[in-house]
């Protein structure tokens, strides 16, 4: 059976910390409110001058020095993110000229916000499963703190910045590779997570950026409440259409958005949370990036070791949400 593999991951950060001590001196915020309803100690921001592109090519390279492909071999690259470098082209096409691949590989965004990172991987998968390619390089990425409003305890102690990598290829066999990917969405879920501002809806003007709608507005308790009961039952799903229960799964990787959300993912799956790997503690929510990111932590920590059997599951904004199965 062909099935698609992840060969190689990859992580770039930003090196600066913002923690939550900072934080308190910017809004009406603690260390100890954070802390307690989200597990966020801290997150990482890039500096002034850099890109979306720069962190994502980086995060792209290492994934593909990992398995030990040459970047020039990749013949697609997919980037899932909501803060690409500018709003057209897809900050793909840049990646893939930062990565130095002249071959005219197809490059697109993908925008499903937190669930992109597997809306992405399933593009990938079916691309690689079919025939079509054969090194499709799969990159979350999110410069959050340039589209948060840094004025607003309600969202600006939530998120943060960073690029995660994963590298496809075809896999002969039942012991490695994706074993199947689920997606879903409900765009009655709109209101609860939007930048209001720039799109057609309300084109930029002074007066739409004075009033900072091009920045993330968000109603914290309808999108947690969903987050517990969508990636629940999408990690159900993916367990059931491969005959699989929670005793066979070695890692959880799921999106890094509140350690509460995934607390209550973990008791409604029957999942002990040792399974789930946990980075938010570090880097926040990177949205799209943090699936990818943790995957690399995790593998590099020897965590997750080849032959694993990894369940990620994800929602963002959308609502879109996900889940995946992989034989790491
Ligand atoms: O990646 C997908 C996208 N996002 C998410 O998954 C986020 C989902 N939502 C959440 O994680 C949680 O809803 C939050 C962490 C955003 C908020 O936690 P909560 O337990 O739902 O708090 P809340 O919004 O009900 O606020 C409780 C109180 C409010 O004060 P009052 O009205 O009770 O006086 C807020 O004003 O906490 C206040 N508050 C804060 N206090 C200190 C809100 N933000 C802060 C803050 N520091 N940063």
């Amino acid at each position: 059976m062909l099935r698609a593999r992840i060969a190689g991951t990859g992580r770039a950060t930003p090196d600066k910390v913002l923690t939550n001590d900072d934080l308190s001196k910017m809004v009406a915020t603690s260390d100890e409110w954070i802390n307690e309803r989200t597990g966020i100690r801290e997150r990482r921001i890039l500096e002034e001058g850099r890109t979306t592109s720069d962190l994502a090519s980086l995060a792209g390279r290492r994934a593909c020095e990992t398995a030990e492909i040459d970047p020039r071999e990749v013949d697609c690259i997919i980037v899932a993110t909501i803060s690409p470098d500018m709003p057209m082209p897809a900050v793909a096409v840049t990646v893939q000229q930062k990565l130095g691949i002249t071959g005219q590989c197809p490059a697109f965004d993908v925008s499903a916000a937190c669930a992109g990172f597997i809306y992405g991987m399933s593009i990938a998968d079916s691309f690689v499963k079919c025939g079509r390619y054969k090194r499709v390089l799969v990159i979350g990425v999110e410069i959050l703190s340039r589209l948060v409003d840094w004025t607003d305890r309600n969202t600006c102690v939530l998120f943060g910045d960073g690029a995660g990598a994963a590298l496809l290829v075809p896999h002969e066999g039942e012991d490695r590779g994706i074993l199947s990917t689920h997606l879903f969405a409900d765009g009655s879920g709109v209101p609860y997570l939007n930048i209001p501002g720039g799109g057609s809806a309300e084109p930029t003007t002074l007066k739409t950026v004075e009033a900072k709608r091009h920045l993330v507005k968000m109603q914290g308790k309808p999108v947690f409440t969903h987050a517990v009961k969508n990636i629940s039952a999408a990690a159900k799903t993916a367990l059931e259409a491969n005959g699989k229960t929670p005793a066979d799964v070695d890692w959880v990787v799921a999106h890094q958005a509140n350690l509460r959300i995934l607390e209550g993912v973990a008791e409604r799956c029957g999942l002990p949370i040792e399974k789930f790997y946990l980075n938010i503690h570090k880097y926040g929510n990177t949205s799209s990036a943090s699936i990818p990111i943790a995957l690399d932590e995790a593998a590099r920590e020897g965590k997750v070791k080849p032959g694993d059997l990894v369940l990620m599951a994800a929602l963002g904004a959308g609502l879109s949400w996900g889940s995946a199965l992989v034989r790491f």
